[in-house]
């Protein structure tokens, strides 16, 4: 008989990227509950205060620390993690969730600003995010860098040419983090949601042709919700995945099959 590994995150210190709604909102609550301490960023202080208070009140204690930071900018996110060094001192879980998709559209109509602002955001951003939380991780000897990709990733979405590029990007990322990072103890992973019903895809799920095409390659046949990658985020970050690396872990009610 072995015994089970834990899906418990109590006295992890995490980080979680576009915390303040959608699908990291859902992963930052989800750590929190399983007793983690979470750092919340996006870009607007006051949306991720209101998140933290209510994390904070939910669990009765301080869980949750707001810090404002645009991902896409390199000297927001070394001020980010002075800040998490000087406050926290370690870093146990890194998840890059905050991506961009400025532009929907046919591809060969998209600018040089559209374009430069996704490369920005989802794939330099997540890969000096995973450069400054390696540094802490590799000092620890132990860590978890979470990334969240997208089914677009994999099989391109038609609109969606460049940001399906940066989540391609994002995937061949978290496999080369994996096999630089993973003698070193830190493991890097990657989630691709399928069409999840936030802020991000009101664009498509809105849209009734473009939604009703989605759930019929669907076999669920419906649309995810935040909370159903939240529990992918878990077994990512905690014990109970201690043999994965380098995996992308697709939760997208089958669409990808
Ligand atoms: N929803 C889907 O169907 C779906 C499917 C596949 C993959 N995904 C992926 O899931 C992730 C989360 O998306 P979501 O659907 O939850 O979106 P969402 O509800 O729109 O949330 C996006 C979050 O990211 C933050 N953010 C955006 N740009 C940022 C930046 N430059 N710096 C820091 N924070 C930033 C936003 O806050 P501020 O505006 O305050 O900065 C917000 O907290 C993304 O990586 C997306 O590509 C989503």
């Amino acid at each position: 008989m072995v015994d089970a590994l834990s899906f418990s995150l109590d006295g992890q210190t995490t980080l979680v990227t576009g915390a303040s709604r959608g699908i990291g909102e859902a992963i930052a609550r989800a750590f929190a509950h399983r007793g983690a301490k979470v750092v919340l960023v996006s870009r607007k202080q006051d949306a991720l205060d209101a998140v933290a208070v209510s994390i904070n009140e939910a669990a009765g204690e301080e869980r949750a620390i707001a810090i404002a930071c645009h991902t896409g900018k390199p000297e927001a996110v070394a001020a980010l993690f002075d800040a998490v060094r000087s406050r926290l001192g370690r870093l146990d879980v890194l998840v890059n969730n905050a991506a961009a998709n400025p532009y929907f559209g046919p591809a060969i109509a998209i600018d040089d600003k559209a374009f430069d602002f996704t490369v920005e955001v989802n794939v330099k951003g997540y890969f000096r995010m995973s450069q400054q939380a390696a540094r802490l991780m590799i000092e620890q000897g132990a860590g978890s860098i979470i990334n969240v990709a997208s089914v677009a990733g994999i099989s391109p979405g038609e609109g969606m040419v460049v940001y399906s590029m940066t989540k391609a990007a994002v995937i061949s990322m978290t496999q080369g983090l994996a096999k630089e990072l993973g003698p070193r103890g830190v493991r890097v992973n990657a989630i691709a949601p399928g069409l999840v019903e936030t802020k991000f895809a009101s664009a498509l799920i809105d849209n009734p042709q473009i939604h009703q095409t989605w759930i019929d390659a669907t076999p669920l046949r419906r649309h995810g919700q935040p909370n159903e990658i939240a529990g992918a985020a878990v077994y990512l970050a905690s014990e109970a995945s201690s043999f994965t690396t380098g995996a992308v872990l697709v939760c997208d009610g089958g669409a990808t099959v």
